[in-house]
């Protein structure tokens, strides 16, 4: 038993029946699935706003499903749920609400935070970023000298950066193709030189993105971002029309000097890892447009509409959150692979990534006891079908279970030539082949029938039985992009309910932080750090050496 009452989750009844279900499934062989029950590739699949979501290809019976969700209810999933959309402090180790899903609420909508509805505030935001993003794009806004801002470069890390750079590149045929958009994260140098070095400073504006505006990282670059500027217009004054912030902390903002007229707020209950869709998405609004920009937020409350009224057995977040559950806890699955069929989803896994595995990389549960039981997976993978040519050897023939989702649109984007469009049906017919051939493999005997030598037999052999999720839409829309990446945040969301930890603070990023912080010191000025280990220790004398120093 938990010290909050609740039973431990590997000791409970539901959790005992999936661990016996399994090994009474013992090898689930898909051919078979699909034979005795011939309606299985349409009566698996589901529908989100415009996602077909095709679940045929999992190891998978009824009955699995069945105990999955029953796993849900005993873990009291809908009523976290529940209290997440009502704006209570869900994140218990921050004392924080959770309210990603109030930032693409309706204007009418009520969502309170101690006893404050905080919709009008979104709202107000969301119109003040759209009256500077309408600025900027006509024109109207213009740089120290005059000039027309052509370049928005974009500093921020984590959670502030990479929503919106996901979301630009997903939605690059929608964007204002005269401006030039970057992203600059990195405290490597190397990231703003090459972000700027090709920019004039009369053009350029900074988009300072930090929720905290204390992350070493973006305020180092904002501080070198705004000696180019300063270098270049020569003048201390240009900063008011050359930077804004996006930030919760409007005191740092004011002390980094960047006039709080010109920042964009948002609000503790918005983790940053879900935060592109506040202002932390400025970048992406100017890129794309105000009304663009709205249509993803309406495909965002698509998705979260769903996963908080529909049931059960038809909850296409829930079905996907007890998916993993299955192979990360039945099927001892380290990884989940995410495969876009899309260039434009390229940033997708990696924003990806950060959601899933910051939310619910965790050994502690909300209880604060150790978790015995495995959490969130490793989630990697690239665009197909480049990953073809690449690692999925490793997914068809290789001896670990990684399940995977494919994603992939009916239409090419409208701006691509004919001939560029006839490529479409090549893509998506390897997207479609991929899944078959890891879902039914190749069995020996029809490796035998196409004549293959017998010692060859073994290596053209594929064992099939690799489970995937197929997710299909019509196009690759900002409403689309809105209702994916809302469909995975709720899987996320789902999958920390179950395991019963905070999939909404990140403590495990601040060790690391802190050390950075110490052994600074040692490299630049060989200062004697105490409580260096040796290998460190070595390591930074070697640095200085071969640094000359
Ligand atoms: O280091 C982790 C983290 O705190 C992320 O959660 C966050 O998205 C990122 O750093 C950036 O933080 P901030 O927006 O406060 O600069």
């Amino acid at each position: 038993m938990n010290a909050d009452g609740r039973t431990r989750l590997n000791q409970t009844p539901e959790w005992t029946a999936l661990a016996k279900h399994r090994e009474e499934l013992g090898e689930v062989r898909l051919r078979e699935l699909f034979a005795a029950d011939p309606g299985r590739g349409t009566g698996y699949t589901l529908r989100v706003g415009d996602l077909y979501v095709d679940y045929s290809k999992h190891l998978v019976t009824d009955e699995t499903l069945r105990l999955l969700r029953e796993l849900a209810a005993a873990t009291d999933v809908a009523g976290l749920r529940d209290a997440m959309f009502r704006g209570e402090k869900i994140n218990t180790t921050e004392d924080r609400a959770v309210l990603h899903t109030a930032l693409r609420a309706a204007r009418d909508a009520v969502i309170e935070v101690d006893g404050e509805n905080v919709v009008p505030a979104v709202h107000a935001v969301l119109d003040r970023m759209a009256d500077f993003a309408g600025r900027v794009r006509s024109g109207e806004w213009t740089g120290h000298t005059g000039k027309r801002i052509r370049n928005v470069v974009n500093v921020g890390i984590g959670g502030s950066d990479l929503g919106p750079a996901m979301a630009y590149e997903v939605l690059r045929a929608f964007t204002d193709r005269d401006l030039t958009v970057r992203f600059v994260s990195n405290v490597d140098g190397a990231d703003l030189h090459e972000a700027t070095r090709d920019l004039d400073p009369a053009e350029t504006l900074f988009i300072i993105a930090s929720k905290t505006f204390t992350t070493i990282e973006t305020v180092t670059n904002a501080t070198s971002a705004r000696t180019w500027l300063l270098k270049g217009l020569g003048d201390d004054t240009a900063v008011a029309k050359h930077f804004v912030a996006l930030s919760t902390n409007a005191e740092k903002v004011a002390e980094f000097g960047i006039d709080t007229a010109n920042m964009f707020e948002f609000w503790d209950w918005v983790g940053g890892r879900y935060s592109y869709d506040s202002a932390i998405g400025l970048s992406l609004m100017i890129a794309i447009g105000p009304d663009r920009f709205r249509e993803m937020l309406d495909g965002f409350r698509v998705v979260d509409e769903h996963f908080r009224t529909a049931p059960a057995e038809s909850n296409v977040p829930l079905l996907l959150g007890l998916l993993g559950v299955w192979y990360g806890n039945f099927h001892d699955a380290q990884s989940h692979a995410v495969l876009p069929y899309s260039h434009y989803l390229s940033k997708f896994t990696a924003y990806l990534q950060q959601l899933d595995m910051e939310s619910n990389g965790k050994y502690v549960g909300r209880d604060g006891r150790e978790v015995e039981w495995q959490t969130g997976p490793v989630v990697w993978g690239t665009p197909g079908t480049n990953g073809q040519h690449a690692y999925y050897q490793l997914i068809h023939q290789g001896t670990k279970l990684i399940p995977a989702d494919f994603i992939g649109f009916a239409e090419p984007v409208a701006e691509l030539s004919d001939e560029l469009k006839a490529q479409h049906d090549l893509l998506m017919a390897n997207f479609f082949a991929q899944t078959q051939a890891l879902a039914f493999g190749k069995t020996p005997d029809e490796v035998r029938g196409e004549g293959v030598p017998e010692e060859l037999v073994p290596h053209k052999t594929f064992m099939g039985d690799h489970p995937t999720t197929t997710i299909l839409a019509r196009e690759l829309t900002p409403s689309v992009l809105g209702q994916l990446v809302a469909l995975y945040e709720h899987k996320v969301f789902v999958q920390g309910a179950i395991w019963n930890i905070d999939s909404f603070d990140q403590w495990g990023v601040e060790l690391g932080k802190v050390l950075a912080k110490r052994v600074e010191p040692a490299l630049t000025e060989g200062a004697e750090v105490p409580g260096l280990d040796a290998s460190t220790k070595a390591l930074v004398a070697t640095y200085r050496e071969l640094r000359g120093r």
